[in-house]
């Protein structure tokens, strides 16, 4: 039986990747059968004819894993705009039953599995005939997220929004990671405290600036996974 959780964040940029290479570094240090899963990519660099998945070869760098970061990735468009724009542009509709079945391989492997998300929480994968938003991917895969939030000033109302909305749609927050965190920056400890007072979901872990560690135990890790 395998166990996932999915990794969004506050917004695009804010550390997903690097938070979910730390968080697969450690698992896998523990000799925990860990793997890694994203839905949808846009951005992604061509080399040779073949488009590269930026965030799954990071993360497969960063952790050791050996697979070939084009089987992690459903669906790689090169555009970067958001996954629904690449896909109109690039004709390549994201499709909810091809990404249960690779999700589902990939369980067949690891027993532990980061499925990191796109952009923020809100993030449309398809706008045409049918809708699919990243939270209906979140919903499918039954999976509890991880929020993925800055330190610095304003995460307190972008991470406090995140939070409700996840509560609107019915997916538990298990906790948040707080990246490019200062211990010694009055303002990012007591963002830390404000978080979890205006939210009720603990940060987790708090990652500085070019940490080679997720700064939390192997153990409270793997909790924040569930049965999938
Ligand atoms: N704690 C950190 N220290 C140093 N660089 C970071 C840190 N967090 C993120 N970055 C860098 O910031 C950029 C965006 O982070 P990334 O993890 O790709 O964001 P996301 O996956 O949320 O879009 C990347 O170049 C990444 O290496
Ligand atoms: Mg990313």
């Amino acid at each position: 039986m395998s166990r996932a959780v999915f990794i969004t964040g506050t917004s695009t940029d804010v550390g997903k990747t690097f938070v979910s290479g730390l968080i697969l570094k450690k698992l896998r240090a523990g000799k925990i059968s860990a793997g890694y899963y994203k839905a949808a990519l846009s951005g992604a660099e061509e080399a040779g004819g073949i488009l590269i998945p930026g965030d799954a070869k990071y993360v497969c760098d960063v952790s050791g894993i050996k697979e070939n970061p084009q089987t992690l990735v459903s669906f790689i468009y090169k555009t970067p705009v958001s996954p629904h724009l690449a896909a109109r542009i690039e004709r390549q509709p994201v499709d909810l039953e091809k990404i249960e079945r690779d999700f589902n391989s990939l369980k067949s492997v690891y027993e532990y599995i980061t499925v990191e998300g796109s952009g923020g929480l809100v993030c449309p994968l398809r706008v045409d005939d049918k809708i699919i938003m990243l939270t209906d991917v979140i919903k499918r895969l039954n999976l509890d997220i991880v929020i993925v939030a800055s330190s610095l000033l304003g995460t307190i109302n972008s991470t406090v929004l995140t939070v409700e909305y996840a509560k609107k749609l019915n997916i538990a927050v298990k906790g948040v990671i707080m990246n490019y965190f200062d211990e010694n920056d009055f303002m990012h400890m007591d963002n830390k405290k404000q978080i979890e007072k205006f939210t009720g979901v603990p940060v987790i872990a708090s990652v500085s600036k070019n940490s080679q560690d997720i700064g939390a135990e192997a153990e409270v890790i793997k909790r924040l996974y569930k049965e999938v």
